[in-house]
């Protein structure tokens, strides 16, 4: 049997799983925490310890049909300005409630499009962060940037905060598929954006492609990938085009039978593939290519490599903090999201108070089967000795979960005496694989295609 064959009786074409950017994912999180409980794990951050932080602007110039991010359109500066203000009383009530010393590890902003807010609120934004914490010495600064909404003096309010790595929105360059999904973007104007940032002293540059949109072919997303490769970037994420209309509505305006088949989204992420290792970047996990000298390069090949809300990381802080609407906070003890809604985050900072809805607080398992789970997606194996260490689990238990998921997937998975492996040819299994650890009712879990 050929490896597709396999990978279809095993059903990677019909199924729908998680990301895994967390365990349990999001849609278990319940009402269970609160305000209460998100600042009882803030009190327990230790002083003079590493934290991260994200910040979350739900706003843009342009809604693209394709994207499935919460976010609101706005063609003026005004509840930019004002949301920024929020941000900045909610940093207030971060700043009282953190112990003393600490420094940043990573500071990220999303969104969304960070890059809509005036070269203004830039500067008082970073600065009423860094009032709550300044970065570590080796701390990073990345934004999220949308090449056809920066100019120089963004770029310039950004460089003057620290902003050390960007990561820039490229999707494909074919227009006709641009057409389809409603964003517009030369290669000249990425190539612009992506030389201001070069020239503005960045570390590092990321680009998003994405694989399965409608009408791509193997020719065309390889003619995207060459052209992106052009723009040197240090990291890319490859992610597959997750279609969820009954989510996001305006993918409502994308014809579904202009989308490639599952069968086909395996070959497109191949060609592309192919053309990135070919030109020297290394796999990382499940959808992202970097340099060899690259952080997520060195990470993943000192078993440091991470995964959280962000996608993969070779951040170390135990913590990352979540602010804005929606933004969703990872603790030692569990996970904590914001108010979904921009009026009801506003609402609840201006009463002063943060404005968590739900969440989850581990308990049981949940760590163990977040460890394996983490460990697949990010080295495509578990080690036995490290799970049976931490978790205080018997190695005849230990056995006997990776039995019956190994029944599950055949000679898909391998299994010796250190533990589970996923060989290279099952890797477009993984997220399956990972669901087979999942003790959630998987019918909330996930809507996107495995592969
Ligand atoms: C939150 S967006 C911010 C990017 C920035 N606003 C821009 O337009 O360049 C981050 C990334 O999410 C990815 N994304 C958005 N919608 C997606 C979807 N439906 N499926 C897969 N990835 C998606 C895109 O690759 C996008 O670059
Ligand atoms: S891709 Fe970027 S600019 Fe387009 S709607 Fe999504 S967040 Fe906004």
């Amino acid at each position: 049997m050929t490896a597709e064959s396999q990978l279809a009786r095993l059903g990677l074409f019909e199924a729908r799983v998680p990301r895994y950017t967390s365990y349990p994912t999001a849609p278990h999180f319940t009402p269970a925490v609160g305000e209460g409980t998100f600042r009882s794990w803030l009190g327990a951050i230790a002083p003079e310890s590493q934290i991260s932080l994200y910040i979350h602007v739900p706003f843009c110039r342009r809604l693209c049909w394709f994207c499935a991010c919460r976010t609101q359109g706005t063609t003026t500066d005004d509840p930019v300005i004002a949301y920024v203000e929020t941000l900045k009383s909610e940093l207030d009530l971060l700043r009282t409630a953190l112990p003393g010393g600490v420094t940043l590890s990573r500071l990220h902003w999303g969104g969304g499009t960070p890059t809509l807010l005036p070269a203004a609120s830039i500067a008082d934004l970073s600065a009423a962060i860094f009032a709550v914490a300044p970065m570590a010495p080796d701390g990073e600064f990345s934004v999220e940037i949308d090449p056809n909404e920066i100019d120089e003096s963004r770029l310039d309010a950004l460089a003057r905060a620290g902003m050390n790595r960007a990561s820039i929105g490229v999707q494909d360059f074919d227009p006709m598929i641009q057409k389809t999904i409603g964003r517009d973007q030369s290669f000249e104007i990425t190539k612009l954006a992506a030389d201001r940032l070069r020239a503005s002293g960045i570390r590092s540059l990321n680009a998003d492609i994405l694989f399965g949109l409608p009408h791509q072919t193997p020719e065309r997303i390889s003619e995207s990938v060459q052209k992106l490769l052009t723009l040197g970037p240090d990291r890319i994420a490859l992610y597959g085009y997750a279609h969820v209309p009954w989510m996001a509505r305006r993918q409502t305006m994308i014809p579904s039978d202009s989308l490639p088949r599952p069968e086909e989204r395996l070959s497109l992420f191949e060609a592309a593939r192919d053309l990135f290792v070919w030109d020297g970047y290394e796999e990382i996990g499940i959808d992202h290519f970097a340099r060899p000298e690259d952080g997520l390069a060195v990470a993943q090949k000192a078993g440091r490599l991470r995964r959280n809300f962000q996608g993969y990381t070779d951040d170390t802080a135990p913590v990352l903090i979540g602010l804005g609407a929606s933004a969703i906070s990872r603790f030692p003890q569990g996970y904590a999201q914001n108010a979904p809604g921009t009026s009801a985050y506003v609402k609840a900072v201006r009463e002063g108070r943060f404005s968590t809805v739900r969440g989850h607080a581990f308990a049981g398992e949940d760590l163990m089967r977040a460890r394996i789970i983490e460990s697949l997606m990010c080295d495509f194996r578990v080690d036995a000795a490290e799970i049976t260490r931490d978790f205080g689990m018997s190695k005849a238990a230990l056995d006997d979960l990776f039995s019956r998921v190994s029944n599950e997937f055949g000679d898909m998975i391998r299994l010796d005496a250190t533990g589970l492996s996923i060989p290279v040819e099952a890797r477009p299994l993984t997220r399956m694989i990972a669901r087979s650890f999942d003790a959630y009712d998987l019918a909330k879990a996930g809507h996107s295609y495995a592969v």
